[in-house]
């Protein structure tokens, strides 16, 4: 029986679970999945970079984001190496219809404590679906190395969902958080629902 870490234990919280045709799919289309990674990869370490800019007075924020990035570039790295090992390129990125539409969700109009809520709690969840991909990437594929591989994303990205919520609850009061994140979690379910099951994308 495998031990889960309590972040990730904390990721299952997630109201829906990933369709189980989404890993065989996946693992006929490892070459887009990884490509697809690699730039979930870069986006996650681009979105810390941008988060230190834009609440630099933040202090807390910025310490522990700093090495965020340093981490999520170093899994960029990982996933390049994987893909160059079988003579893969990283390609073009694909247009992000997840990110995009729990971007649609965003309070536009709110106030600007409503938006850095909604900023990081964007993030959490972005962390905490991919740490439920990897998890079910790390169970069903049939490669031993491929699911060690993923395994070791998916108690990273379950970290960072822990460090989005502490820090959301670090600079808000705890009932806000507690509220929003239910009504983004709600949200992300008729999302994943209404998505399309792809094999060649993380989301
Ligand atoms: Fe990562
Ligand atoms: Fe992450």
């Amino acid at each position: 029986m495998e031990t889960l870490s309590q972040d990730t234990k904390n990721i299952l919280g997630l109201k829906l679970v990933t369709d189980p045709r989404w890993v065989d799919l996946a693992s006929i289309s490892l070459k887009d999945i990884l490509s697809d990674h690699a730039w979930c990869e870069q986006k996650a370490a681009t979105s810390c970079i941008t988060l230190i800019s834009k609440y630099s007075n933040k202090e807390k924020l910025v310490t522990e984001l700093a090495p965020i990035v340093t981490e999520e570039w170093g899994h960029f790295r990982k996933v390049l190496t994987e893909m160059h090992k079988r003579n893969l390129t990283l390609g073009p990125q694909r247009k992000d219809v997840y990110v995009n539409e729990l971007i649609g969700f965003q309070k536009k109009g709110g106030s600007p404590e409503e938006r850095f809520l909604d900023h990081l709690l964007t993030m959490a969840l972005i962390e905490a679906r991919s740490c439920e991909r990897f998890k079910r990437l790390s169970e069903g594929l049939r490669d031993e190395y491929m699911r060690s591989f993923y395994r070791r994303f998916m108690e990273s990205e379950a970290g960072h969902y822990t460090l989005f919520i502490n820090l959301a609850d670090t600079y808000l009061p705890k009932e806000k958080v507690r509220k929003r994140w239910k009504e983004w979690i709600d949200y992300e379910t008729g999302l994943m629902q209404s998505m399309e099951v792809r094999g060649d994308r993380i989301h």
